[in-house]
This record gives structure tokens, sequence and C-alpha cells, in this order.
């Protein structure tokens, strides 16, 4: 059974003051939804670095995970701007988002690049969450698959419990903060694909136990159709998570859809 995975991606929003108060607000809500927070689902939470240590320390003993939305090559050394993932770990987290596409294309991060966060990161024992998507014109091209794969390409050649250690994310460019949506035919197509893939080049195993995130302009309105196809295995939320209440109606909507335990 693959546990839904409900990621928030705070991006560069939110001040540090506003992270307690949100953390509290998401717990009390979540109290009605369908499910055992961190049994039954999990809930993510990455905000800016500069916010980690506080929520650390708001979450306490709760079972929500955070995370970094980036994370360094390597474990100390002379990278500045760079956030180490021996740190991360140092302040509680468990998770970092790799390749985000914010990342590969304001920031021009390439493949490489990744598969290097990705490899610091598993060394301290960080899950990732590795992004991958297309832009509009590759859509158009019909080049969809061709850009994922390339963008998977770099988990091939790590060991079982490396990849057990992975989440990725499907999160077509086009969709990220515009309101449009993938349609959840659209998405199921892509993490399918996703899966197939991984079936051929890493073993049914990571196959099947994968989870396959869906990002790009989630909302309440959308989370109960998108998570009632097969391989959507939760959501990486943008703008919509930066609300308590509307970040949970997410949680609860596509929760309700698929009852614990499918
Ligand atoms: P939105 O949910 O705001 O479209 O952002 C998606 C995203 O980029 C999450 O990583």
């Amino acid at each position: 059974m693959r546990v839904p995975l409900f990621a928030a991606n705070w991006k560069m929003n939110k001040a540090v003051a506003e992270t307690a108060e949100f953390v509290t607000q998401l717990s009390e809500l979540l109290v009605a939804a369908p499910g055992t927070l961190g049994t039954d689902y999990e809930v993510l939470i990455c905000p800016q670095s500069t916010h980690l240590s506080t929520l650390a320390a708001s979450v306490g003993n709760r079972p929500i995970e955070f995370g970094a939305q980036n994370c360094g090559t390597a474990k100390s050394g002379a990278f500045t701007g760079e956030v180490s993932p021996a740190v991360l770990k140092e302040l509680g987290c468990n998770w970092t988002l790799v390749g985000h596409s914010e990342r590969r294309h304001i920031y021009q991060e390439t493949d490489a690049l990744v598969l290097s966060r990705t490899r610091a990161a598993l060394a301290e024992g960080l899950r990732v969450v590795l992004c991958v998507g297309e832009k509009l014109e590759e859509r158009r091209a019909d080049q969809t698959m061709q850009v994922v794969q390339a963008q998977l390409s770099i988990l091939k050649g790590m060991n079982a419990s490396e990849l057990s250690h992975i989440v990725v994310a499907y999160e077509p460019v086009w969709a990220i903060g515009t309101g449009e949506n993938a349609s959840p035919e659209q998405a199921q197509a892509v993490h399918h694909s996703i899966r197939k893939w991984y079936a051929t080049e890493l073993g049914d195993k990571a196959a099947n136990s994968l989870r396959i995130l869906y990002g790009g302009s989630v909302k309440p309105e959308n989370a109960a159709q998108l998570l009632g196809e097969a391989d959507v295995d939760g959501f990486l939320v943008g703008g919509a998570s930066l609300d308590p209440v509307v970040f949970s109606n997410v949680i609860k909507n596509g929760l309700e859809f698929r009852a614990p335990g499918v």
C-alpha cells in the first residue's frame, strides 16, 4: 500500500512568525480528516530554510514531517548561499525537495546538479522529493514523456535503499501557479508512464512502492478527482498550502475520495 503524501511547498512566502500558528491550526483542522495522520496519510511542510528551526519547535511531537525546498551538494565547505544536508538533518528535517521547476528554469539548475543534490541528501539520510515536469511548448510538441524520462534518468544506478527514499512529484510547468491544473486524465497518463519507466529501468518492486505526487494548481475543488486516479499518490501544493484551512481541505477532499487503506 502506498500511503498518500500531502506536501506543502511554501516557496518564498510567509514570515517566520506565521509558522507556529499555521501548525497549530492545521493540526486542529486535520482531526476531522478521515484516517490517522502519520499512519493513513502523511503531511510534509517545506518552508524557506530560515523557518525550519521554528517549524521544528512548532511541530514538536506531532506526526507532521518537514523539509527543505532544496539542498546543498556536500556536507560542508565553500558553497556560499547553499544549505548543508547535514544541517537540515541536524534541524530535524527528514526531507528535501530537489529539481523544482523554479530551480530548473529560473536558476538554470541542470539534471547533473539535481543528481548531485539528490546524492548529498541521500547520503545524510534525507528523503527526496524529485520534481519533474514539462513546459507548455514541450507538451505541445508531444515531448512530455521524453522530458520527464530525461529528468528521471538521474535515478539510474541507485540501489534499492536509495530508491526507497525517493518520491517523484510530477509538476507540469504550465500548471504551476496558473490556476490551470492538469486534468485527472492528463495527470494519470503521465504518472502511469512514470511508473512504467520505473518498472523497466529500476525494477517492479521500486515501481510498485514509488509514490508519485501531482503538483500544479491543486486546490480543494480538484483534489478528490486527482487523487482518485490510480497512480496519483498525493500532492505537492504551492499556493493552496499557504492557508491551513485551504490546505486541510485539499487533504480532506483528497482522502474522502481515496479511503485510507486503498
Ligand atoms: P501551485 O500549487 O501554486 O500551482 O504550485 C505548485 C508547485 O510548484 C508546488 O511545488
